[in-house]
């Protein structure tokens, strides 16, 4: 089924210069660019983003990290791909993801793991409407 969903080339990438290098690991998949915008997030939006996490440990350290530097935001689009975008990222903890994957390739750790990718179409949507207004998805 053709579907929607969002990337985020997180500021660990961006910082180290390889949004190419991610950008083109997405290209070697069927799926297509709908937009791409670069943006620094602020923590009201990173924290409406975030909402599944809330109460969890770790979100403090992810929000910071998010907010910390500017962020690529990618609207793919193609068929099956949510689950197509979350298998080439690979596990979330770069040390647990297979070589080849973005996350292994590119990432450093957690919460610097390179990527976000939605995890479900309906969080896609959800994503996709916060973050790219323009483009309301009902
Ligand atoms: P992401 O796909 O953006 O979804 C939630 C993010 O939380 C995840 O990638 C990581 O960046 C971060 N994360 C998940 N687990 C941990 C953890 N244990 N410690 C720090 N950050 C984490």
């Amino acid at each position: 089924m053709k579907e929607i969903t969002l990337g985020i080339i997180k500021p660990d990438a961006v910082e180290k210069k390889i949004i190419g290098k991610v950008i083109s690991m997405i290209e070697s998949t069927h799926l297509n660019f709908v937009e791409i915008k670069m943006v620094s997030l602020t923590k009201t939006t990173l924290e409406e983003l975030y909402q599944e996490h809330t109460g969890k440990a770790f979100l403090p350290e992810l929000i910071e990290f998010m907010a910390s530097g500017p962020v690529l935001l990618l609207l793919l689009e193609g068929e099956n791909a949510v689950n197509t975008l979350r298998s080439l990222c690979g596990d979330t903890n770069p040390d647990k993801a297979l070589p080849g994957t973005i996350r292994r390739d590119c990432g450093e750790g957690l919460p610097k793991n390179a990527i976000h990718a939605s995890d479900s179409q309906e969080s896609a949507k959800r994503e996709i409407n916060l973050l790219f207004p323009e483009h309301q998805i009902v």
